[in-house]
């Protein structure tokens, strides 16, 4: 076998091996530390930017930042709209982390890994996680530009087998069976509510239930319906998979949607949702969404629960 070749197929093995085997407590333990001794930073909150909405980065004062392909055990944002990096920094006079990007499971990656990085801010002392995205809205009341609390979630893959806490449990981080009917903080979300109403923008508030899909196609007309039946108002391809481990091991979650697209509900609607579309919405209405996030962060609270 010629040596490229044995190369090519050490490498398949390798990859085999890790999707079989998922992350140890080790693996997350050494990112943890790895990112402990290049910041002076120690947020207790950390925010996931959802497509279009990366622009929150760059917002934080003071910033150290990591591209993830520098980060021990990190996976690669592969999406336009995802910029692939980690920042610490101040907001609003907190100290935050974060996700400029994401990961998703249509990237190809398992949702251990998707999820990696929310244990290693578990680890390294976050207590509160905002989870931001772009979605389609399906409740026929919502707009473009609108911006969706999230009061719960149905994980249509969890339906399907596909859940990040699959594998052995490692108690270090939380039970083998943690509930999910508290998944949204209710203080958090109250906060939202009344920090758009102080700003001005009630009227682009809503709150609602967030359904997620594998994508990555968008939804068929007759899956919009099906979901709108079943109770959900917004649809996105993320964002539960992180949820779920971060109420695993006891952080605090505040989840916003922005409704960049109406799902096509009806058959005489030539319209089709296009990732441009989601992008641009983002891009027309980040400044309503980071003047929420940053806003509300001097308003919440320690959490004591996590340690
Ligand atoms: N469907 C799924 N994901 C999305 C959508 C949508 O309509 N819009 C933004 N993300």
């Amino acid at each position: 076998m010629s040596p490229p070749a044995a190369e090519t197929q050490k490498q398949e093995s390798n990859r085999k091996e890790e999707a079989r085997r998922g992350y140890t407590y080790e693996d997350y333990k050494h990112t943890a530390e790895w990112l402990l001794s290049r910041t002076e930073h120690r947020p207790t909150i950390a925010i996931v930017c959802g497509s279009g909405l990366g622009g929150l980065g760059d917002l934080l004062k003071d910033q150290v930042a990591f591209s993830y392909g520098d980060i021990p055990n990190f996976p690669h944002s592969t999406v336009p709209g995802h910029a692939g990096r980690l920042i610490f920094g101040n907001l609003n006079g907190k100290p935050c982390v974060c996700m400029q990007g994401r990961f998703h499971s249509y990237e190809g990656y398992p949702l251990w890994k998707v999820t990696f990085p929310i244990r290693v801010f578990r680890l390294i002392g976050v207590q509160t996680v905002i989870v931001t995205n772009a979605a389609g809205g399906l409740n026929q009341d919502y707009k473009v530009g609108d911006i969706m609390v999230i009061m719960d979630h149905i994980n249509m893959p969890g339906f399907a087998g596909q859940n990040p806490l699959i594998g052995p449990n490692d108690d270090r981080f939380g039970p083998r069976f943690p509930p999910m009917s508290d998944a949204y903080d209710k203080g958090l979300r109250k906060i939202a509510l009344a920090i758009g109403q102080e700003l001005g923008f009630s009227e682009k508030m809503r709150e609602g239930v967030y359904c997620s899909l594998g994508g990555p196609n968008f939804e068929t007309i007759a899956e919009c319906r099906f979901l709108n039946t079943l109770g959900a108002d917004a649809v996105g391809m993320s964002t539960v998979p992180e949820v779920i481990v971060a109420r695993h091991c006891g952080l605090r979650v505040l989840g916003m949607s922005l409704i960049t697209n109406k799902a096509v509900m009806d058959y005489s609607n030539e319209a089709t949702a296009n990732h441009e579309e989601v992008l641009q919405a983002g891009k027309d209405s980040a400044r309503y969404f980071e003047k929420l996030v940053t806003s509300l962060l001097p308003r919440i609270e320690p959490n004591n629960n996590v340690f």
